[in-house]
């Protein structure tokens, strides 16, 4: 039954090859990575091998996010394919980063023909197996509960994930891992797969009639076209893959050293984050100059380095129905403007922070009066909206330009340390005035590249800004946001029992310094539960610390724990921000979770240990710990020693009091308990 590609020669099929580019139409029936509409309708294109070059250092992808790297860090692999009968070209990129085992690879789609042609699906990343016993891990959820990881062995057909929203979103993440059956955190061979690219994409992975599987990942097809006039070229957003043999442990640590060393940008590159204390969820809209400085005013005192004023503090924004588009202090609430307030807040010993959220528009805003077409929307039909908000048209460079000129202008005109760039809803009804009918299906990727765009200048405009990513939390918690914002705020979920799954999902493939991780009030504002403040803290210490409620409400006794919270984080901060990460337990599997950071040099290692509720005469603990060096002793928290090899082969003792032993000898054990144990080897 299958279809061969040269007279004479039964056996030469592409559906038995393995293939880099692979388009639909000929003999190869899985999944494309490419399809164009060719000026006579034809879909067959057949891409062969031309030339390749190799060249030392890796190029940026012109408007695109990109792994970074020097000459003596990376080569550039660019292999040239040529479909004869068309004269389209395709150039396959790829960036070899030894250092981390990292292969990137983006696609270029030139049109060398004399006709303009209509580009489908142009795929990143096109890897096909020769085995299907494989599992397939995506990383899934909702809002409030975002990256989840989610594991199945490999069925025939298809199986993927993917967004249709416009933006990577939170029921789906652009990283997906292929590993063997019997891979676990320790061993097994593990395939991680990452699209940088924060609008809607696709990852596909196929398992055919011989038992061979084909991942496809990139821009979502559906709703997209592009059309090539002669002489242009279109570049798919890069792909990022990495492989080990020992297990999802190691692969997500290769991950993790990818992206701190090469995708986060200098200055952030390398950088403590700072800790911070952030006004929404202690005040939402309901604030006014006093109730800030006196937020601002205790966390100075308790020690935070950054104040982030969040959303309300500009045009008429006092609720959510008014306000977004007009990026100019209100006067009412701040006299001074965003420069005073930035003053006052330093001469506390803090940095500035402020929430923006550039892509949208209230019809209550100076903005959308003077510029009604600027919405997406679609002629004749009611857009729809999102928490009473529409999108402006980022596809439009003029948009785009009105946005930047008033943030500019605020960033200018005062000492602004810290954007936090939100995103509150998904794109529906995308269509742009400013474009032909027959380009419509351009729309989506036009407006992430004008979201880049945006980013770009803003971020090379102010370099000591950093910039944290939002999208009503963790929904486009994406690799292509992070080569501009070094942060991204993981989960409108901030309960620190939730947070324990998000935050171990989303670390699979995300560094711990990525994650915006906040300790907030209880009971919890998401799901009404109240955990102790140690253990808010425990949580929170393993992403980018903060704090996100008025201080001035705990007790004085609280407000020293803060003291002492905020104290050792700085302390530690290097460990957890850039040593190692090791996943113990899973929240997913049972009642504890643990998990270590361990410094470069393996002398200090921090372990998280959280349990979810209380038991009573539960059995005698050991938790075996990872990355420590097996000749080393180190001491617990200060008193008992023990050598790294008896702390990973027999464990370290984690029972307490539940089962009938006191670890501090002070309180009973409880419900949310967590202790962060610390280890060091002199
Ligand atoms: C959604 C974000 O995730 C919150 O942290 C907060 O900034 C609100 N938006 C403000 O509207």
């Amino acid at each position: 039954m299958s279809s061969c590609v040269f007279e004479g020669n039964p056996y030469f099929s592409l559906e038995h090859c393995r293939q880099e580019y692979p388009s639909h139409g000929s003999t190869d029936f899985r999944r494309p990575a490419v399809e164009l509409r060719q000026p006579n309708g034809s879909r067959i294109t057949s891409f062969v091998y031309h030339s390749h070059t190799v060249t030392p250092g890796k190029p940026a992808l012109e408007g695109l996010p990109a792994f970074f790297a020097r000459e003596d860090e990376a080569d550039t692999l660019t292999v040239y394919l040529a479909d004869a009968v068309s004269g389209l070209r395709v150039e396959l990129l790829y960036g070899v980063l030894e250092d981390c085992d990292l292969i990137t690879r983006a696609v270029r789609v030139v049109n060398g023909g004399e006709a303009p042609f209509r580009l489908l699906q142009a795929a990143s990343l096109c890897l096909d197996f020769l085995r299907a016993d494989l599992d397939l891990i995506t990383f899934d959820g909702r809002h409030t509960m975002e990256r989840l990881p989610s594991r199945a062995p490999l069925r025939p057909g298809v199986q993927g994930v993917g967004s249709v929203r416009g933006i990577s979103s939170h029921q789906h993440n652009p990283f997906a891992v292929l590993c063997e059956g019997d891979a676990n955190e320790d061993h097994g061979l593990c395939y991680g797969a990452m699209l940088l690219y924060s609008g809607g994409f696709q990852a596909e992975v196929e398992r055919d009639q011989f038992d061979n599987s084909r991942l496809v990942l990139g821009i979502q097809p559906r709703n997209f076209s592009w059309t090539l006039d002669p002489g242009e070229s279109f570049t798919a957003p890069e792909a990022a893959l990495t492989c080990t043999a020992d297990g999802l442990g190691a692969m997500s640590r290769q991950l993790h050293r990818a992206i701190r060393r090469h995708l986060l940008r200098d200055p952030w590159a390398g950088k403590r984050h700072p800790v911070l204390i952030n006004n929404w969820e202690a005040t939402e809209f309901h604030f006014d100059l006093e109730k800030l400085e006196g937020i601002a005013g205790a966390a100075a005192q308790l020690g935070a380095e950054l104040f982030v004023l969040d959303d309300g503090w500009f045009g008429a924004r006092r609720s959510d129905r008014a306000g977004l588009g007009d990026w100019i202090a209100n006067p009412e609430l701040l006299p001074q403007g965003i420069p005073g307030l930035a003053e006052r807040i330093e001469a506390l010993g803090m940095r500035f922070g402020l929430w923006f959220e550039p892509e949208m528009v209230n019809r209550d805003s100076d903005l959308y009066r003077a510029h009604p077409d600027w919405l997406l929307q679609t002629p004749g039909r009611t857009p729809s909206h999102g928490r009473n908000q529409f999108v402006l048209d980022f596809s439009r460079p003029e948009v785009v330009d009105r946005v930047h000129a008033m943030m500019a202008d605020i960033l200018s005109g005062a000492k602004v340390s810290y954007v936090k760039w939100d995103m509150n809803r998904s794109i529906t009804e995308a269509y742009s005035a400013a474009l032909p009918p027959d380009r419509q299906g351009e729309v989506f990727h036009r407006y992430i590249l004008g979201v880049y765009d945006l980013y770009e200048r803003l971020t090379s405009a102010f370099p000591h800004v950093l910039f944290e990513s939002c999208a009503s939390g963790g929904g486009r918690f994406d690799p292509g946001m992070l080569y501009y914002a070094p942060q991204a705020w993981t989960s409108d979920d901030s309960d620190a029992a939730e947070r324990l799954k998000i935050q171990y999902g989303t670390s699979f493939c995300y560094p711990v310094v990525s994650m915006g991780a906040h300790v907030s009030a209880v009971p919890n504002h998401q799901v009404n539960r109240a955990t102790p403040l140690s253990t808010r803290a425990n949580v929170a210490y393993f992403g980018t610390f903060g704090y996100e409620l008025d201080l001035n409400r705990l007790t004085s006794e609280e407000r020293e724990q803060v003291r002492a919270q905020i104290a050792f984080m700085k302390e530690h901060r290097d460990v957890i921000q850039f040593g190692d990460f090791y996943r113990l337990l899973s929240p997913f599997q049972g009642n504890y979770t643990a998990w270590m950071a361990v410094s470069p040099d393996r002398r200090t290692a921090l372990v998280g240990w959280y349990k979810t509720l209380n038991e009573v005469n539960g059995p005698f603990r050991r938790l075996r710990l990872r990355g420590l060096d097996p000749a080393l002793c180190y001491t617990v928290d200060g008193t008992s020693a023990h050598y790294g090899d008896e702390l990973m082969e027999v464990g370290l003792v984690t029972t307490d009091s539940s089962a009938g032993e006191c670890r501090d000898g002070q309180r009973p054990s409880r419900d949310f308990d967590s202790h962060i144990f610390v280890l060091r080897a002199d």
